[in-house]
């Protein structure tokens, strides 16, 4: 669950109505720069930490904020692949038992955001190539749309972690994603993990929403 709220407290409340109907708490940039590291150690006590920080820096820097992520108890964090090899290199030397995840093409952009930003090659391309760079330097799997996940786990095997954002029960607003699925979908079509925010956030009954979701993932497990 992406605990996307602009406080500590919001965040302490919503994990307390979602206990037992997710599996990870996702503390994102809104969070993070908010409740910091004392955000994470609190939250930490409710469920495993997803820390989504989508670093992309130099090696250098990421290296030693890796360490710094390490020291929080996380238990996944984002690296972007587009930071390339050196960068994943470096990320991966330092983060021992956290498991790094590269984030392939952000589930917001779609063909032609990336033409925009001078990336020519299909998109379904752009992310197979960096999924196979963050893999190939070490990290534990990758960040992609619903949209790629079997092309995803055909190119990766069955080892690479592949977590799925954009997902949303059928019918429901999209808001700024672009390449978005259910989590039946994400999930039958070879996701381990599927990321929801603003469905379950925003939702009248947030852990109905939750229980939903996860009927949908059962679902997609007996699709496999
Ligand atoms: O509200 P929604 O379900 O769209 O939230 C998706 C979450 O996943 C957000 O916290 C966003 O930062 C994150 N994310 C994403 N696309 C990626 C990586 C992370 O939407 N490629």
């Amino acid at each position: 669950m992406a605990l996307d709220v602009p406080s500590l407290d919001e965040a302490l409340a919503l994990s307390d109505r979602l206990a037992g109907h997710v599996g990870w708490l996702k503390v994102g940039l809104e969070l993070f720069v908010r409740a910091g590291p004392e955000g994470v150690t609190r939250l930490r006590q409710r469920a495993p930490i997803f820390l989504d920080l989508k670093l992309h820096d130099i090696p250098a820097t990421v290296s030693r904020a890796v360490s710094a992520a390490r020291a929080l108890g996380a238990g996944l964090l984002t690296v972007h692949a587009a930071g390339g090899p050196g960068m994943l290199r470096a990320a991966v030397e330092r983060a021992e038992g956290l498991r790094l995840l590269g984030v392939t093409v952000l589930t917001s952009l779609d063909q032609s955001d990336l033409e925009a930003a001078g990336c020519t090659l299909p998109l379904e391309a752009v992310v197979e190539r960096r999924a196979r760079l963050a893999v190939g330097s070490g990290c534990a799997g990758v960040v992609a749309s619903p949209q790629e996940a079997s092309r995803l786990r055909q190119a990766l095997g069955a080892d690479a972690l592949i977590v799925t954002p954009g997902v949303r029960p059928s019918g429901s607003e999209a808001g700024d994603q672009r390449r978005v699925a259910t989590a039946r979908e994400a999930i039958a079509a070879g996701a381990d993990l599927v990321v929801v925010g603003r469905p379950i956030r925003d939702a009248p009954d947030p852990a109905a929403a939750a229980r939903s979701i996860a009927a949908e993932i059962a679902d997609g497990l007996g699709g496999r």
